[in-house]
C-alpha cells in the first residue's frame, strides 16, 4: 500500500484513540472509551458490517474488554472478556432483551408489534409456547422429524443404488433439512404426504433471508427490490384457512395457532406472518448449522469414520443391526448417547456462529462487571456480547480455527471444563444466545442435526470431490446467527454397500 495513505491512517487511528478516551464532552468518567465513526450517524456500521470480529479483536487490543462503539446512531458497548459474561447474562431488570425484539422482528417479519396493550397477554402466550420445543414435548417432534427425514430421503436419494451421485453439499442439506423441518413444525398436507411447492417456497425463503440482514438493521422494505413482494407471498403460505386442513401439525404451531384465534384484532395476514417468522427461526440457522456440521465431517474421513461407527455401536446396543433396505429409527435416547457427534456439532457450531447477545439499559445505571470493576450506563443504551470473539479465542481452544471433531469430549464424556486466565469459564460456547432471551429451540435443533448426519453416515459413502477447499464464511449475516458459507462445496455420495 502507498506510505501516505498507512501514515493517514495511523494518523486517523490515533486521533480516534484520543478522542475515545478524551471525549469527556460527552462521556462520564465511570464510562467505558467511546469509539465515533467519522461519519456521524453511520458511525462505525459499515466497518462492523464488514468483518466484525476483526473490528472488535482490533478495538479490544486498543481499549480493553470494554468499550462503546457508536454504531448506525446507537451507542453499543461490547464485552468482549468471557469472564465477565456471567454478570451480564444475570443483569434481568436493567437489561432487557425484548424492547429490542419487538422492535425488530414485527418490522422485519411484517406483523404489528406484540408488546404493549393492543393484543393483552399475546407476549407472555407466545413465550409460554416456547415450551412446547422442550422437555417431555421434545419426544413427539423428535420421533416425527425422523420420520420426516425418512421420507424425504427415501424418496428422493435412496431410490438408485450403487451410482456415486455428485451435487452441491449446501444444497443437499439444505434441501433435505427444509422439507423435513417443516413437515414435522407445521405438518403434513391434506392429501399426499409432502407439500407440493417446496422448493419454490425455499427458494423465496432463500431471497428473503439474503435481504434479512437490511431488514434487521431497520432498512425500509421498500429499498429492498422486491422484499417486500417475497415477503408477502411466503406471508400467504401460512394463512389460517390453508393450515387448517394440515395435519399433524406439532403441537407448538397448534398452540399458536390457537392462541392467536383469541386475539380479535390480529388479522388473518398477522397470524400468518407470525408462522413464517417462526419458519426463519426454524430452519434459517439449522439449514447452515447443518451443512458445517457436514462439511467438516466429509473433509476429515477419519473423523467421519469414528462418528459412524459410533451411531452403529449406538444401534447395535440396543439390538438394532442397520440394513440399509429398512428405515432406521434413532430414539431421543439414543441421539443422546452420541457424543462424538454431539461433540462435532457444537465444534462445527463454534466455527460458523456469529450471533450477537443483545441488551437494552432500562435505566441510567452502574454496570457491575466483577468485583472490583463497574461501568456507567445510559438509558437506551446496548449491552452486547459477541461469543465469536470467545469461540474463536486460542487461549481458550487452541488452534481455533481447526476442526477437532472431539473438542468437547473427555474421558468417554462431554467435556465442559475450559479456561480463560486460569479460571473455568461459565460460558464457553454460545451460539444459542444466553440467559432469558436463549434460543427455545436449541434442543431440538441439535437433535435434528444430529438425526440428518446420521442418516447421511449410515446410507451413504460420501467424499468432497477434488479440489474443494473449505469454504469462507459469508459474514453479511454477522451478529445474526450461523453465517452461510461464500460458496457452495461439490461432493459425492452414493449408496453404502454394507
Ligand atoms: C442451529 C440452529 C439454531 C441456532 C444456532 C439458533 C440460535 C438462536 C439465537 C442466537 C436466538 C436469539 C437468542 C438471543 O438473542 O439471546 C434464537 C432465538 C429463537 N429461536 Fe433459535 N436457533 C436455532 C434453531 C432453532 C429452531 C430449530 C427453532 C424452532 C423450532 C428455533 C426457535 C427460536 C425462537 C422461537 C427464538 C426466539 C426466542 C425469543 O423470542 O425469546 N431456533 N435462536
Amino acid at each position: 500500500r502507498d506510505p501516505e495513505e498507512e501514515e493517514a491512517e495511523e494518523e486517523e487511528e490515533k486521533k480516534e484513540e484520543e478522542e475515545a478516551r478524551l471525549c469527556l464532552c460527552c462521556r462520564k468518567p465511570d464510562e467505558p472509551p467511546l469509539i465515533k465513526g467519522w461519519i456521524p450517524f453511520i458511525g462505525k456500521a459499515l466497518e462492523f458490517g464488514k468483518d466484525a470480529h476483526g473490528f472488535l479483536e482490533k478495538h479490544k487490543r486498543k481499549y480493553g474488554d470494554v468499550f462503546t462503539v457508536q454504531i448506525a446512531g446507537k451507542y453499543m458497548t461490547f464485552i468482549m472478556n468471557p469472564l465477565l459474561y456471567p454478570s451480564i447474562i444475570k443483569q434481568g431488570r436493567q437489561l432487557d432483551f425484548h424492547e429490542f425484539t419487538d422492535k425488530v422482528a414485527p418490522v422485519t417479519f411484517g406483523y404489528p408489534p406484540v408488546l404493549g396493550n393492543t393484543f393483552h397477554g399475546l407476549w407472555e402466550q407466545i413465550k409460554r409456547s416456547f415450551q412446547l420445543l422442550q422437555g417431555d414435548h421434545l419426544e413427539p417432534l423428535t420421533e416425527s422429524m425422523m420420520g420426516n427425514l425418512m421420507l424425504v430421503f427415501r424418496q428422493d436419494h435412496l431410490d438408485r443404488a450403487g451410482d456415486w451421485r455428485s451435487g452441491g453439499l449446501y444444497e443437499f442439506c439444505s434441501s433435505v433439512m427444509f422439507e423435513a423441518t417443516f413437515l414435522t413444525i407445521y405438518g403434513k398436507p391434506a392429501s399426499g404426504v409432502r407439500h407440493r411447492g417446496m422448493d419454490d417456497l425455499r427458494r423465496d425463503f432463500n431471497k428473503f433471508d439474503s435481504m434479512f440482514p437490511f431488514l434487521i438493521a431497520q432498512i425500509p422494505i421498500w429499498l429492498l427490490g422486491r422484499t417486500k413482494a417475497i415477503r408477502q407471498k411466503l406471508i400467504s403460505y401460512f394463512l389460517p384457512q390453508k393450515m387448517s386442513r394440515w395435519s399433524n401439525t406439532s403441537q407448538f404451531i397448534q398452540r399458536r395457532s390457537e392462541l392467536f384465534e383469541q386475539h380479535d384484532k390480529l388479522k388473518d395476514v398477522d397470524k400468518a406472518a407470525h408462522h413464517f417468522a417462526i419458519l426463519w427461526a426454524s430452519v434459517g440457522n439449522t439449514l447452515p448449522a447443518t451443512f458445517w456440521a457436514t462439511y467438516f465431517l466429509v473433509s476429515q474421513p477419519q473423523a467421519l469414520k469414528v462418528v459412524r461407527q459410533e451411531i452403529l455401536d449406538v444401534l447395535r446396543d440396543d439390538g438394532v443391526e442397520f440394513d440399509a433396505s429398512r428405515d432406521v429409527l434413532l430414539s431421543k435416547e439414543q441421539l443422546d448417547k452420541l457424543i462424538f457427534l454431539e461433540s462435532s456439532i457444537n465444534e462445527s457450531l463454534r466455527l460458523s456462529s456469529a450471533s450477537m447477545n443483545i441488551r437494552v439499559a432500562q435505566e441510567d445505571f452502574s454496570l457491575r462487571l466483577d468485583n472490583d470493576r463497574s461501568v456507567g450506563v445510559r438509558k437506551g443504551d446496548v449491552i452486547a456480547l459477541y461469543p465469536q470473539s470467545l469461540h474463536l479465542d486460542p487461549e481458550i481452544y487452541e488452534e481455533p480455527q481447526t476442526f477437532r471433531f472431539d473438542r468437547f469430549v473427555q474421558d468417554g464424556r462431554e467435556k465442559t471444563d475450559f479456561f480463560k486466565d486460569g479460571q473455568k469459564l461459565r460460558y464457553y460456547l454460545m451460539p444459542f444466545g444466553s440467559g432469558s432471551s436463549m434460543c427455545p429451540g436449541r434442543y431440538f435443533a441439535i437433535n435434528e442435526i444430529k438425526q440428518f448426519v446420521s442418516l447421511l453416515l449410515l446410507y451413504f459413502d460420501l467424499q468432497l470431490e477434488d479440489g474443494q477447499n473449505r469454504p469462507r464464511l459469508d459474514s453479511s449475516r454477522a451478529g445474526l446467527g450461523i453465517l452461510l458459507p461464500s460458496s457452495d462445496v461439490r461432493f459425492r455420495y452414493r449408496l453404502r454397500a454394507d
